[in-house]
């Protein structure tokens, strides 16, 4: 029986979304769309009723102004946000800025989709020289940053779980990969079948769980059918070769 809910929503569109580019840990900011999608997806949970005690995000403002957008339009702006880099985008290392449809042109779809979606091959390194590696390693949030490996779990399992377990709606505003990295934990999905699960923006996901933060039945969004599906084959189109 479910005892907890859990709401998770992957930041509205980016202006690097838009672009096709891939973005990572650039710090790309919302596009305009991206604020409709998250305003859009706070109607969705004031509609649906849903009350948070606590909220998680990442460090990359896409991901809070989504936050953000839902507590102002649920009006819970007084809620404690808690922001942290292991709730970030997956690196895109050496990706980093390059569009997606002609990387897919350049290395083929397969190896594009291998770089998105694997669970255990990474993107290339970003070196030293690459346009986009200082801004993103001598930004002062990163300043102790060591490990940029296996990031997300282990804040799953240290911070979020316990809290949901002691009682607190939680609602989680990140990235396509870290929240695909947190639904593979819970469903206990195989590695091969997570790299089919492609996240659509700005649409909450609702999760029912029972005592042992098990999902009781399949997640549920917050969106119309018909939307969501469109919303989840955009995302994986966007490593397919621009024909
Ligand atoms: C990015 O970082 O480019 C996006 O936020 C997610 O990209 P993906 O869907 O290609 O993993």
């Amino acid at each position: 029986t479910a005892v907890h809910r859990l709401v998770i929503v992957r930041h509205g569109e980016s202006a690097w979304n838009q672009e096709n580019r891939f973005c990572g840990w650039f710090d790309a900011d919302l596009s305009e769309k991206g604020v409709e999608e998250a305003k859009r997806g706070a109607q969705a949970i004031k509609d649906a009723g849903l009350k948070f005690d606590v909220c998680y995000t990442s460090v990359l403002k896409r991901a809070v102004k989504t936050l953000w957008t839902i507590m102002e339009g649920t009006d819970q702006m007084w809620l404690p946000v808690i922001r942290t880099w292991r709730l970030n985008e997956r690196h895109y290392g050496g990706l980093t800025g390059l569009n997606k449809a002609e990387t897919a042109a350049k290395h083929g779809e397969e190896q594009v989709k291998v770089w998105r979606r694997s669970f255990d091959i990474p993107p290339p390194p970003m070196e030293k020289d690459h346009p986009y590696h200082k801004i993103i390693s001598e930004s002062r949030r990163y300043k102790n940053l060591k490990d940029t490996i296996a990031r997300a779990l282990p804040f799953w399992n240290e911070v979020i779980a316990p809290e949901i377990k002691a009682g607190k709606n939680v609602i989680i505003a990140a990235h396509g990969n870290s929240l695909r990295g947190i639904v593979k934990h819970l469903e206990g999905m195989s590695d091969a079948a997570i790299m089919e699960l492609n996240l659509p923006t700005g649409i909450p996901i609702v999760y029912e769980l029972d005592a042992d933060l098990k999902p009781v039945k399949p997640m549920s969004f917050l969106g119309d059918e018909e939307t969501v599906k469109k919303a989840m084959e955009a995302v994986a189109a966007q490593g397919k070769v621009k024909k």
